[in-house]
């Protein structure tokens, strides 16, 4: 499988930090944030994974990144996206790199404690459509929130004022090759984006949306708050494994 990670965006809500440098290439506690995704898609086996970024800095992803070879990679490649379109948008740049691939997309500034292999593993072993990965969070207003009819998702709403479900649809999604066909369906929503959630829908409709419910914690590091606690898990997570390591 193939791997994408959407670095792309302005970052605007966290001004001043980003008015220079991408959001993405900032620290959470001891690694740039882009380290995390990228480690995440390593972990889960994925060898072949292409970066879209835009906004400030974007050059600084080659210096920092390379060829991919210290993260265990066979090759990264490099997208650049206009402007602010959306993830869906973002996503796009990615078909001819997709091939007709399956494909894990991840957002830059998505933080797992655990290794998505599992995940990725049991999306292999479906036969078609798309994966996404839920936790239950506070805070629901500030992600996407899918609707359940029983053990079915039935509907995903992005930043709904009030939430269906105590569930947040985290930045790991797994589609198959329509996601492209699905993406270019799409209009922009009222924020003038093209939303992950909208593709979500599409296979919904299409009854072939499957789910997992993560074990381990999760942070996204888009805002000042998620920013500071993203790191302090991190900090946390790695002290517990030096000290779980020194009573070995
Ligand atoms: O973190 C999970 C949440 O991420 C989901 O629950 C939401 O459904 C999803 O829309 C998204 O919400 P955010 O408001 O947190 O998205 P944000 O605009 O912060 O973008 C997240 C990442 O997506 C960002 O770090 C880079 C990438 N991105 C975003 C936009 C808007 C792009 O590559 N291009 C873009 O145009």
């Amino acid at each position: 499988m193939k791997g994408v990670i959407l670095a792309g965006g302005l970052g605007t809500r966290l001004h001043p930090l980003t008015k220079v440098t991408n959001k993405h290439l900032l620290p959470v506690y001891d690694q740039p944030m882009i380290y995390y995704p990228l480690q995440t898609l390593c972990t889960a086996g994925i060898r072949e994974v292409m970066l879209v970024t835009g906004g400030n800095s974007a050059g600084d992803f080659l210096r920092l990144l390379g060829n991919g070879a210290d993260f265990g990679l066979r090759g990264i490649y490099y997208a650049y996206q206009q402007g602010e379109g959306g993830i869906a948008d973002a996503l796009r740049l990615c078909e001819h790199f997709a091939d007709g691939h399956r494909i894990a997309v991840i957002l830059g500034d998505n933080i797992f404690q655990r290794s998505i292999e599992p995940v990725v593993r049991r999306f292999a072993e479906q036969p078609s459509g798309a994966r996404i990965l839920l936790k239950e969070v506070e805070e629901l207003q500030r992600f996407g929130v899918p609707v359940f009819d029983g053990e079915r998702i039935v509907a995903v709403e992005e930043k709904p004022a009030r939430p269906k479900s105590p569930f947040a649809v985290t930045g790991l999604y797994m589609y198959d090759e329509r996601v492209f066909d699905f993406i270019r369906s799409l209009a922009p929503s009222a924020r003038g984006e093209l939303e992950i959630a909208d593709v979500n829908n599409c296979y919904i409709r299409d009854g072939d949306l499957e789910y997992d419910v993560l074990e381990g914690w999760w942070s996204d590091a888009g805002t000042f708050e998620s920013l500071f606690h993203a790191g302090e898990l991190i900090a946390r997570e790695k002290l517990r494994v030096r000290q779980q390591m020194d009573r070995q």
